[in-house]
Parts: C-alpha cells; structure tokens; sequence
C-alpha cells in the first residue's frame, strides 16, 4: 500500500505531522491480523487456454481476533483470496501481509512454518480415509515433529474442544458429515494457528449440521481468540457467524463493512441479490398471498432497522411526521453480527402520493426500503 494511500483510506485522530507516515500507519492499526495490500492475482495462459485475472487491485485488513465473511458468485476470486493468505498462491502483484509477516514473500521452511499459524478447513473435509480420527488430527504435529505423548495429549484435548471425544477410534467412513467437519477443525486447530480460513466449509452439510458447526466457530473464536476467515456463497452463513463482510464480484471487492451495516444498506447489486435470497422468503404467508401488484388501499413497504428499539420510534415518528395511519403488517428482528436488525413491513394508506411522501422521508432518515406492492 503507498504511503498516500494509508494516510487517507486510516485517517486517524492521534496522527502526528512530522512523524514518518509508516510507523504511524503501523500505531493507527496494530490490530490487523491480515492485510491486502494492492494485490492482484492473474493466473497465467496455459495450453491454449488463455489466462485469468482472478483478483484485481483488492486493498482491505482483517482485525486480529474478528470473524470475517467474504461472499461472492462463483468466480468471484474467493478461493484465490484465501489461498494467498496460507501462501499456497502468491499474488502477481502488491503485499499480502499474515501476523506482520509478508507471507508473500516466503519460501521454502520460512513458508512451512508460517502455514502453521494458519489452520484451513474445506467443503469435503480432505480427511484421509485410512486415519482415524486422531490418527487425521495427529497429521500436522507428525509434520511438525512432536513427540508421541504430546500428540496423544494434544489430540485428546483437541477431540474434546470440538465434541468428539467418543470418535477417538472412528474412520472417516464411520463419520457423519458434521462429525467429520469437527474432526477437519480439530486438525486445523492441531498447532494453535492464529488464523482459521474456511472455505465453503458447510456447503456440504444440511441447515441444522450447518448451524451446529457455525455455532462451534463461534466458540472457537470466542474461546481461543482465533481470527476467522469464512469463504461462503450463503449470506445465511455470513449473517449467523461474520462480524465484517467483504463483497468479491469478478475479481474486484465491490462492498466492504460490519455485516448489520451491509443488511441495512447493501449498496452494490451483487449484495443485494445476495441478500434477497435470505430476506426474500421473511414474509408470512397469510400476507404475501395478500400482496398484490394493482394499486390497492395500502402500499406496502419492507424497511430494515438497527438496534433495539429502532423500530418503534421510526413507526410513531413516521406517523406523526407524516400525520400518516401506518399500520405495521409484519416485523421479524435478527441478531445480525451481534446487532438487532429490524425487517418491518409497513401499510401506508393515502395512494401513491402517501407512499412516495413514505419512502423520501424513509430516505432521509438513511433507512433501506423496498415498495412490496399492495394490500385492500
Ligand atoms: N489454478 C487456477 N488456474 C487458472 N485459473 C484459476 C485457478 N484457480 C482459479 N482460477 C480462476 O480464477 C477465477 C476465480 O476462481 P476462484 O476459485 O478463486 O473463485 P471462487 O469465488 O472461489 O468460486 P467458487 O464459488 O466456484 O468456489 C475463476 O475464473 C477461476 O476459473
Ligand atoms: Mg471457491
């Protein structure tokens, strides 16, 4: 990252003028566990096929001890970021920076040892079918040369923190799928990392496994103050487990923030068709079947609100504003990335006008909205 460009993108108060811009970039940020710096990644031409830009200009830090979810399509270059950051692609251009260390730039043993602070999980697990569980567990301290009883030791409690201890014996193919995920993290987990990406980790599983592997990140996390890094397509995931959210379409990181912020406020399309597909089906049935596209008494308005509480105020200032009959259809409130997040769907009587009076003062008042049609 230039000079220029960490001064402005981290203005901080306590910045000093006369000091060299580095250290103070370095006091303004001693959180950051990992930072992109200016990278892209371009996967060269190979046997005719032509090459690929994978990742372009992408600039952004994950905080030390934070749960970070970064959401894409297919494509969008989300396994390319996570293998930059264990080192097992290096970027074509710009720093990537793990621990205060420049991963990119290590080779060899130096590269070997600093994968070790970096745990990874997968979708299909990538367990080895003739190892036990332990025996799958004990492979990264075999690796890193530790002694018979401090393996044992170390698997035993490892086994324990992700609830399997009664596994110890079993083979892959004796495991269900969640069983096998915990047994993927106990091995991620094996050498302390500071870091644990996962990518796509619980696409393989059913919603209520998905969840119950969800919660023991969070536990992790919480527990052992591991820095986690979540590759999903599912804004789901994202909403149960990330604090921050990055956006990746095509190569380019098109939204960045706390993910109640992004909820909220999803600015660029990728996001917001992410987002349609877990705020698309709140609706309860006896109203959507109601809903209708012919204008009707009552225009019907979903907004999103933050903290607890926000709602009932915007609805009775709203009205009295407006000097508006809202009537409130439905309200369901989530705790996303820690905050309370409001979805309200609002009837708003008195024709287009009432409605287009509705939604500007909504916009003034930095709520998101989105016309559902009407009701009689
Ligand atoms: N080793 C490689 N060689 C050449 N091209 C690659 C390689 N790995 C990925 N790509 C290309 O880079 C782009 C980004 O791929 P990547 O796997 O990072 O996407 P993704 O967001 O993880 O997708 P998915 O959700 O399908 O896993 C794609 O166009 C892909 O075809
Ligand atoms: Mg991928």
């Amino acid at each position: 990252m230039s000079c220029m460009k960490a001064l402005s993108m981290n203005a901080h108060p306590s910045l000093v003028i006369g000091e060299p811009i580095e250290t103070q970039h370095a006091a303004a940020q001693p959180e950051a566990m990992v930072r992109f710096e200016n990278i892209s990644k371009t996967y060269p031409a190979y046997r005719g096929k032509p090459g690929v830009s994978a990742l372009r200009a992408i600039d952004f830090t994950i905080a030390r001890g934070s749960i970070t979810g970064v959401i894409g399509r297919s494509g969008a270059g989300k396994s390319s970021l996570v293998r930059l950051i264990n080192g097992l692609e290096k970027p074509s251009a710009g720093r990537v920076v793990v621990d205060n260390s420049d991963i990119s730039a290590l080779t060899g043993r130096e590269l070997r040892l600093a994968q070790r602070s970096i745990g990874m999980i997968f979708q299909h697990f990538n367990l080895l079918s003739s190892r036990t569980a332990a025996d799958n567990i004990a492979l990264p301290l075999e690796i890193a040369g530790w002694s018979k009883a401090n393996i044992r030791a170390r698997v035993t409690e490892l086994l324990a923190l992700v609830g399997i201890a009664d596994k110890h014996d079993r083979y892959p193919s004796e495991l269900s799928g969640g069983q096998k995920q915990r047994v993927g993290i106990a091995r991620a987990l094996a050498t302390r990392p500071s870091v644990l990406l996962s990518d796509e980790a619980t696409s393989a599983l059913d919603p209520q496994t998905t969840r119950a592997i969800l919660d023991l990140l969070a536990n992790i996390n919480r527990a052992l103050g591991v820095t986690i890094v979540l590759i999903t397509h599912e804004m789901s995931v994202v909403r149960q487990l990330a604090k921050e959210v990055v956006v990746l379409d095509a190569g380019h990181l098109v939204e960045s923030g706390h993910v109640a912020d992004i909820f909220t406020h999803p600015k660029h399309p990728v996001t917001q068709s992410f987002l349609a597909e877990v705020t698309g089906d709140s609706l309860p049935v006896s109203l959507a079947s109601r809903i209708v596209q012919e204008p009707g008494n009552h225009a019907v308005i979903r907004v999103q609100v933050r903290g607890a509480g926000a709602g009932d105020t915007l609805i009775a200032r709203l009205a009295r504003e407006l000097g508006l009959d809202v009537s409130l259809l439905s309200a369901r409130i989530d705790e996303i990335g820690g905050q309370h997040v409001g979805s309200l769907v609002l009837g708003i009587p008195g024709g287009d006008s009432a409605a287009a009076r509705t939604l500007v003062w909504l916009s003034q008042h930095q709520v998101s909205t989105e016309r559902l049609g009407y009701v009689a």
